[in-house]
């Protein structure tokens, strides 16, 4: 799989998750839910530090949506880091992961309409799938119990 495919394929996984955590309140189904997020946005934040960005910069255009990217990133870590100490019994838990969930998906609906599209356009065939196994390769050194 090309890496921009794979990264697609990582946000996907990633609403997915938050409309799972929106569609339920039960502590242990939301606990399970966001303890698997958390873990996908940290491997894929990762990937995306280590392999895209690097890489994308030298296409035109990218450096201030790899900025604002990282900046992104640092910041849904510390909401994540924040809501892990709410326990998901309290009425609270579910206000901060909606807060998260808005954050996020704004994040990844701007890397998917603005970043990867520049990427696409100017990286080769090869040099996209090429960034695909660098970015498996990167998930897997991270957590591999988790990666695919
Ligand atoms: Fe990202």
């Amino acid at each position: 799989m090309e890496g921009i495919e794979l990264l697609e394929k990582d946000h996907g996984r990633i609403r997915s998750l938050f409309s799972e955590l929106e569609s339920t309140a039960d502590p242990q189904e939301l606990q399970d839910s966001f303890d698997k997020l958390g873990n996908i946005l940290t491997i894929h934040a990762e990937a995306e530090e280590q392999v895209l960005y690097p890489e994308a910069r030298n296409c035109e255009g990218t450096a201030e949506l790899i900025d604002k990217g990282r900046h992104e990133h640092d910041k849904g870590d510390e909401m994540v880091l924040a809501i892990q100490s709410i326990s998901p019994n309290e009425s609270e838990f579910k206000v901060k992961v909606r807060e998260l969930q808005e954050f996020m998906l704004n994040h990844l609906d701007e890397e998917e309409n603005d970043l990867f599209p520049k990427v696409r356009q100017c990286m080769s065939d090869q040099k996209l799938e090429k960034l695909g196994s660098q970015l498996r390769e990167t998930k897997a050194n991270v957590a591999p119990e988790v990666a695919d």
